[in-house]
């Protein structure tokens, strides 16, 4: 069946048959539910086979798709490729990379029976200790946007749907049930609903989640303002809105507001104190409150999407991705999300360098963060592997000191367990600290030392402002400290290796090393991707998509996680549009490392600034050239210094960017950045306003390297 007459479907559906297609199945396999057609995905639809209305099936998440690889008796596994985050993902502003990901994740979500992947997630970066910012791009709205328009092009030209998470303002875990995020319309409509607006109207995802937070006063499923007014009349959305799992508190709310489908469905099986959503619409519909007709508009969205659908089309999937085609493309995007912070002529190492590798995270590698976001690849490279895999020389008895040390502190004093998901708990390790004439000898015979540093995260809380999470602890200090000194008295270089999801604080130890990279959490392909980069097989080409404060006291958003302090009950945007680099530049803080910011081995001259109005936009173009000495690539920004009439606006802001190709030295290439004067617009509070006066456009390979300046009067 190919085909279905969606009017007359709904006719036909009984008043039961509409309350019960309108709420997902419920937790796969728990009391009376449907046991999961596709084992570890996050939720299922209702069937009616009567009028040829299959289950569809949802799975997660951002950083490739999370189903179970093992089932019950059955031989075979079930592994999806494990991408880099999106953290990482973002630090490449390679929109062609984003569409590859893109097409890689639906190629599996197809093949393993999947019809909606619950990715992308596009909050953004609010505040460095949000616990889920690994899954999110980015702290600028324009950045994400594109790449989210991006990456959803990419799923869905496979034939299955993307979904734009987490609709909207939830940019923390902390309560994020119940929390009331209280901000202002102007915040609101050019930071936080703008990435999913920009990705909305590019790439047309099938569906949208709302989040679990509510928005000035009301959750945002129950939010008709956002549902209804923004995302279907102003945005003319054409699919269809799904809830958070177990989000709001009415059923019947959810239907009025615009949220069209309730996930997983069933929430008083999980939730005790939650009521039945089935029964709160029956309730709704039998006393008057919702009419039938809103539940045929919620079923006439949703079957407008499901007709799409691989399970609707009787697809036969194959259980058999391309995973080999796949880890190369997790591979190719981690190495142009490897962001170089620093470089003291440390990288990259030549042929015969012996490299000194220090920190447990050499062996216990950091592919991704935790929770919904999580992955279950086949394998993970981790970084000591990489070096072994790809032949570089390393110090093999240190090596071999820390798998022993491992491996007795993993079966002593910081054992694994599980936790109340079956998800893994494990203990942060301790840095071992070397004696003076240990560090000596590995100093001796070695050219240059290699300390990593690790962070992981992930959903259901929040990171801290503390040692071992924002701070280093004591001991990795000590180690960077220690290791970078005595290899220095013997006129050696070390290097830092960041494996971590979202900032950390470098400005206190930024100056013992002589290199920092910053390698995020970089899917399974880690230890290759680091490698390739140290060794100057892949030049590093990433820049931040978020900034690095000096310290968490110079974050803008005070608020956070709220209050009051101890079990946050509101959390308050005030710090408006002045989030990320809008707020360090318009305040003059200074960063350890700037929005936009990554070295490379190679260096780029830009040039022949030509700006020019042309109808409706504004063009810009310029040359870039590579004057150094290797290949590379180089990303271009593009950031407008508006005039400040009525309306106060930030120091500047990106509107537009662009990453050229690889540049042979020597090479140049022509660069040509379209921007809608509309795009250049405020929210003044009522409507988007342009205002008259002078524009300056500055082009530059950061937000504080701008290299070329033009102005336009507008
Ligand atoms: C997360 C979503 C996820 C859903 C299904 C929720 O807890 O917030 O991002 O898609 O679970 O797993």
């Amino acid at each position: 069946m190919d085909m279905l007459d969606i009017e007359k479907v709904i006719s036909q559906m009984t008043l039961e048959e509409k309350i019960h297609f309108v709420v997902g199945v419920g937790v796969l396999g728990i009391e009376d539910n449907p046991k999961a057609r596709v084992s570890g995905a996050a939720g299922e639809t209702f069937e009616i086979p009567r009028l040829g209305i299959p289950r569809t099936v949802y799975a997660d998440g951002p950083a490739g798709l999370r189903i179970d690889p093992e089932r019950e008796s059955d031989e075979r596994k079930y592994h999806a490729t494990a991408f880099p985050v999106e953290t990482m993902l973002a630090s490449t502003w390679n929109k062609n990379i984003l569409k590859k990901v893109g097409e890689a994740m639906g190629e599996e979500v197809r093949e393993y029976g999947v019809d909606v992947l619950l990715a992308p997630a596009i909050n953004i970066h609010r505040n460095p200790l949000c616990g889920r910012n690994f899954e999110y791009y980015s702290e600028d709205p324009l950045l994400t946007g594109e790449l989210a328009a991006s990456f959803v092009e990419g799923v869905q030209s496979q034939g299955v749907g993307a979904c734009l998470k987490h609709f909207v303002v939830n940019e923390q875990e902390t309560n994020r049930m119940t929390v009331d995020t209280i901000v202002s319309e102007r915040a609101l409509r050019e930071i936080y609903l703008k990435p999913f607006e920009i990705a909305i109207k590019k790439s047309k995802p099938w569906t949208v989640m709302s989040s679990y937070n509510k928005l000035n006063g009301y959750y945002t499923s129950q939010n008709s303002w956002l549902l209804t007014k923004v995302l279907r009349y102003e945005w003319q959305f054409d699919g269809f809105v799904m809830t958070d799992w177990f989000a709001g508190d009415d059923g019947a709310k959810q239907m009025a507001a615009g949220n069209d489908l309730i996930m997983p469905g069933k929430s008083h099986q999980v939730l005790k104190h939650r009521r039945n959503e089935i029964d709160d619409i029956r309730k709704a519909i039998e006393n008057g409150e919702l009419t039938e007709e809103v539940l045929n508009e919620r079923i006439r969205n949703i079957l407008r999407v499901l007709v799409k659908m691989p399970s609707f089309k009787g697809y036969n999937y194959s259980n058999n991705p391309d995973l080999e085609k796949n880890a190369k493309i997790s591979y190719e995007a981690g190495c142009e999300g490897v962001v170089l912070l620093k470089n003291n002529e440390v990288l990259p190492i030549s042929k015969d360098t012996t490299i000194a590798l220090f920190g447990t995270g050499q062996i216990e590698t950091i592919r991704g963060g935790t929770g919904s976001g999580e992955t279950h690849p086949m394998y993970t490279i981790n970084f000591l592997d990489g070096v072994v895999e790809r032949g570089l020389n390393f110090d093999k008895e240190l090596a071999q000191f820390y798998r022993a040390k491992i491996e007795e502190l993993r079966n002593g004093e910081y054992r694994i367990t599980r936790g109340q998901w079956n998800e893994e708990i494990k203990p942060k390790l301790p840095e071992n600290l070397f004696i003076v004439s240990q560090l000596e000898d590995i100093a001796k015979r070695n050219d240059v030392a290699i300390i990593f540093i690790t962070r992981i995260s992930g959903e259901g809380y929040d990171r801290r402002a503390e040692k071992g999470d924002y701070y280093l602890t004591d001991d990795e200090y000590e180690l960077i400290k220690n290791v970078s000194e005595t290899f220095h008295k013997y006129g050696k270089k070390s290097l830092v290796v960041l494996n971590i999801g979202s900032p950390i604080e470098v400005e206190s130890w930024k100056e013992l090393t002589d290199g920092i990279l910053l390698v995020w959490q970089p899917g399974q392909e880690a230890g290759r991707i680091f490698a390739d980069v140290i060794s100057g097989k892949v030049n590093p080409s990433g820049k931040l998509a978020t900034t690095f404060p000096k310290d968490y006291k110079d974050v803008p958003s005070r608020s956070f996680p709220g209050e009051p302090k101890e079990n946050p009950t509101s959390v308050t945007y005030d710090e408006g549009i002045y989030v990320g680099y809008r707020y360090y530049d318009t305040f003059r803080v200074e960063p350890s490392f700037e929005f936009g910011f990554g070295l490379s081995y190679t260096k780029f001259e830009y040039s022949n600034l030509n700006l020019y109005k042309d109808g409706s936009s504004i063009v810009v173009c310029f040359d870039v050239k590579n004057v150094g000495n290797v290949p590379g690539k180089e990303i271009t920004q593009l950031y407008v210094r508006a005039p400040r009439v009525k309306i106060d606006k930030p120091y500047q802001e990106l509107k537009g960017f662009f990453k050229t190709d690889t540049l042979a030295p020597g090479e140049m290439q022509k660069v040509k950045i379209t921007v809608q004067i509309s795009d250049l617009a405020s929210f003044d509070g009522e409507k988007w306003v342009v205002e008259e006066g002078i524009y300056e456009f500055r082009v530059g390979a950061s937000s504080r390297d701008i290299r070329l300046k033009g102005t336009l009067n507008l």
